[in-house]
């Protein structure tokens, strides 16, 4: 199957990237300090869909997720929503800075594809 690879230093610290990958799109997210300090201190237990940051990332500075939402598959706005993350419009589902959904519908966080980090390389192969 085809694989996309992306140069990490095209994105810089606090940015979004949207890409498509098997047709969907795929976010990255450079996420600053702030917002990695954010998504390690919610008490994600007691979450919808309780996954700790840790478990979502290679590294926590690059966030990488689908961008379908989980509810019915719209593909949320990025720096929006009431969690710093995600909004969905089509029924108003909010995600975390780690992409873990915090209101609205949407029943699951964005599910994170199996990628490849090689950060000695500049790299993210998805
Ligand atoms: Fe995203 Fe319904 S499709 S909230």
């Amino acid at each position: 199957l085809a694989k996309t690879e992306v140069e990490l230093a095209s994105i810089p610290e606090g940015k979004n990237v949207i890409i498509k990958w098997r047709g969907k799109p795929v976010f990255i997210r450079h996420r600053t300090p702030d917002e990695i300090e954010e998504a390690r201190t919610v008490d994600w237990k007691s979450l919808r869909d309780p996954q700790s940051d840790d478990d979502r990332v290679k590294n926590p500075e690059w966030l990488v997720m689908l961008g379908v939402c989980t509810h019915l598959g719209c593909v949320p706005i990025g720096e929006s929503g009431d969690y710093g993350g995600w909004f969905c419009p089509c029924h108003g589902s909010h995600y975390d800075i780690s992409g873990r959904i915090r209101k609205g519908p949407a029943p699951l966080n964005l599910e994170v594809p199996p990628y490849e980090l090689k950060e000695a390389d500049g790299k993210l192969t998805i």
